[in-house]
């Protein structure tokens, strides 16, 4: 008998090979769908997704005009201005060269005043715009998904969150120094991402072998929340063989 909640595990050669099949599944949901919703993710993983996504809407084989996106999460007291916002982020790589409408784009505010009305609110937009249909995720190297840090409920909803000194110390890397990472972040709950009717999740690279191991064989555990991905019925992995070296394949 086949497990029907068993994932979809696609290994690619190396990054580019992964980002190109991601790319792929993004662009199948969009043909499918013109109007189609997607769930976006920032970090390095998707870069290379992103870069794919340009090149097709510059040659015409992809039109973003009806598609609506939410991104996953933002860092609190950060604006659209500063270079490490996820909405700076997403307009230098994706949105300011393809054809989407401003107004579709969606990125959690870093600088609401009031958070909590302000999730509730971003939750009911995405409820509005028909739901997620394909929800891209990359991995941190502690399991967290968005900043769903490790003990996140399975039911969490959008929310400010703390961030953990491991991811702290991950993101250190795009700031002059540690210190300049913001303490806190919205991110959208797990709850909201298992509500999204596909899961895409891309990993790549030595260094997530073994969380993906773990996320992929281990018990659904909210230490590793990528783990409680586990029973969504439509969970894609795209990883590297780098990134998928440690599985028992
Ligand atoms: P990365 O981050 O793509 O930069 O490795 C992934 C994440 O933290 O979710």
């Amino acid at each position: 008998m086949t497990d029907s909640t068993a994932p979809t595990i696609v290994v690619s050669a190396g990054p580019d090979e992964a980002a190109c099949c991601t790319a792929d599944l993004i662009t199948e949901s969009m043909r499918e769908n013109h109007a189609a919703v997607l769930g976006l993710a920032t970090g390095g993983t998707p870069v290379g997704v992103y870069r794919q996504l340009v090149e097709r809407c510059r040659s015409g084989k992809l039109d973003f005009s009806g598609v609506t996106t939410f991104n996953l999460d933002e860092y609190v007291g950060l604006g659209p201005e500063h270079s490490q916002s996820y909405r700076y982020f997403m307009q230098q790589q994706l949105f300011d060269h393809v054809n989407i409408l401003a107004s579709n784009t969606h990125v959690p505010d870093g600088r609401a005043t009031d958070i909590e009305s302000y999730v509730v609110e971003y939750e009911r937009q995405i409820r509005q715009a028909g739901g997620i249909d394909l929800q891209l995720l990359g991995i941190g190297n502690n399991g967290h998904i968005a900043f769903n840090e490790p003990g996140s409920a399975i039911d969490s909803r959008t929310r400010m969150v703390a961030l953990t000194e491991n991811t702290i110390d991950a993101n250190s890397r795009f700031f002059e120094s540690a210190d300049l990472v913001p303490r806190s972040a919205i991110t959208m709950g797990i709850g909201t991402i298992l509500e999204s009717r596909r899961i895409v999740l891309m990993a790549t690279g030595k260094a997530k072998a073994a969380v993906i191991k773990a996320a992929i064989e281990g018990p659904i555990d909210p230490v590793n929340p990528a783990s409680l991905l586990q029973q969504h019925p439509q969970l894609t992995f795209v990883l590297d063989q780098a990134a998928a070296s440690g599985l028992n394949v």
